[in-house]
């Protein structure tokens, strides 16, 4: 049997990230996250592209050494082409060009989107591979997606944010409550103490598979903005409340699109991946839905669910496979739809 070994390369956003697959199986899965962005309350670009410059080549020298292999070993160079911020992308993307030319091994350009769905299928003990067709929801810091996915490479966008992504409605929301940035992993933390029903926001309404989530933003807004002019400690003294009962909202929004698309398509089989992923009361309700409704649904390990490596490195795998490879005049894309 063949010995295919991928390197991964992803720095779409603030993650620089490096791993290395042997047969679809993680030899090593590096990640160097971006501290600098905390302190500003979100991504700054010029900041993002001028840590990844510096990350990048102890991260990939460290996925290689900690794989056991030679950089000789290496079958081809999968990275992430886009979608994501342009200065981020050009790091990884030339790095990449550049290694796989030296090399003179093949280059495998990914799609972020896809690979966050695709993450399913890194070979892992005790985890399960969809079946396709599968329904699959991207939710992350940029996106919001239900997408039908009927092979590999076969992908179909069937509902969307129409404004923010869930995990923006989640950093931002978390602003205002002057949780520091990324505020959703925190929200989940302080969610799970409080109770989901205290406060109630409206839930949007938006036509068919698509999702809104500024207007959850306003009124929140407002919200605090109310509550805190009749009592200035309202935050301090309702948080965990106001996360539970936040999340419940994202929760209750997402699981009813999602029903709905399962109604509409007759496809029971649900994966999830992106950042939001790792949420606890998304994970929760999809696990009872499983139970109620006999769906038949994935959770991504968590380490797979926010930005890495690896599952750039498994779509490459698949493309190796498919001879489906990349010449080295592509550039980046930071809108890349698929
Ligand atoms: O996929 P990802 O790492 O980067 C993008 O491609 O955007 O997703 C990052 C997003 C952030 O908005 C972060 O707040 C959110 O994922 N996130 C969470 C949780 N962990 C990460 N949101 C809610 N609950 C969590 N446990
Ligand atoms: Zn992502």
């Amino acid at each position: 049997s063949q010995n295919i070994y991928i390197l991964g390369i992803e720095s779409s956003c603030d993650d620089t990230a490096a791993s290395v697959l042997h047969n679809g199986k993680i030899l090593s899965n590096e990640i160097a996250t971006q501290k600098i962005h905390e302190e500003y309350g979100g991504v700054v670009p010029e900041l993002a592209s001028r840590a990844h410059q510096q990350n990048i080549v102890p991260v990939i020298h460290q996925a290689i050494e900690k794989a056991g292999i030679k950089k000789e070993d290496l079958s081809a160079i999968a990275f992430t082409r886009g979608p994501g911020l342009m200065g981020s992308l050009l790091v990884g993307t030339s790095f990449a060009k550049s290694m796989a030319m030296a090399l003179e091994i093949p280059l495998i350009e990914v799609n972020h989107m896809q690979a966050h769905l695709l993450a399913h299928f890194i070979e892992e003990d005790g985890f399960e591979k969809p079946t396709f067709p599968f329904l699959g929801m991207t939710i992350s810091g940029g996106h919001t997606q239900i997408v039908k996915v009927n092979d590999y490479f076969k992908m179909e966008v069937i509902g969307e944010t129409l404004d923010d992504a869930v995990g923006e409605a989640f950093d931002k929301c978390g602003k205002m409550l002057e949780l520091p940035y990324p505020a959703g992993p925190i929200i989940d933390k302080y969610a799970k103490e409080g109770n989901p029903k205290a406060f109630q926001f409206p839930k949007p309404n938006v036509k068919d598979l698509d999702f809104s989530f500024s207007g959850l933003k306003t009124s929140m807004l407002y919200f605090l903005q109310r509550e805190t002019e009749k009592n200035p400690n309202f935050i301090e003294e309702n948080l965990i409340d106001i996360c539970a009962s936040f999340q419940y909202t994202i929760v209750n929004i997402i699981l009813s699109k999602l029903k709905k698309a399962v109604k509409q398509t007759h496809i029971n089989r649900v994966a999830i991946g992106g950042g939001v992923s790792a949420n606890s009361g998304i994970r929760e309700a999809l696990q009872k839905t499983e139970k109620n409704l006999g769906w038949k649904t994935y959770i991504p390990k968590f380490e797979y669910t926010t930005d890495n490596a690896a599952m750039i490195a498994i779509v490459g795998h698949y493309k190796y496979l498919n001879q489906d490879f990349t010449d080295t005049s592509v550039s980046a894309k930071s809108r890349y739809r698929f």
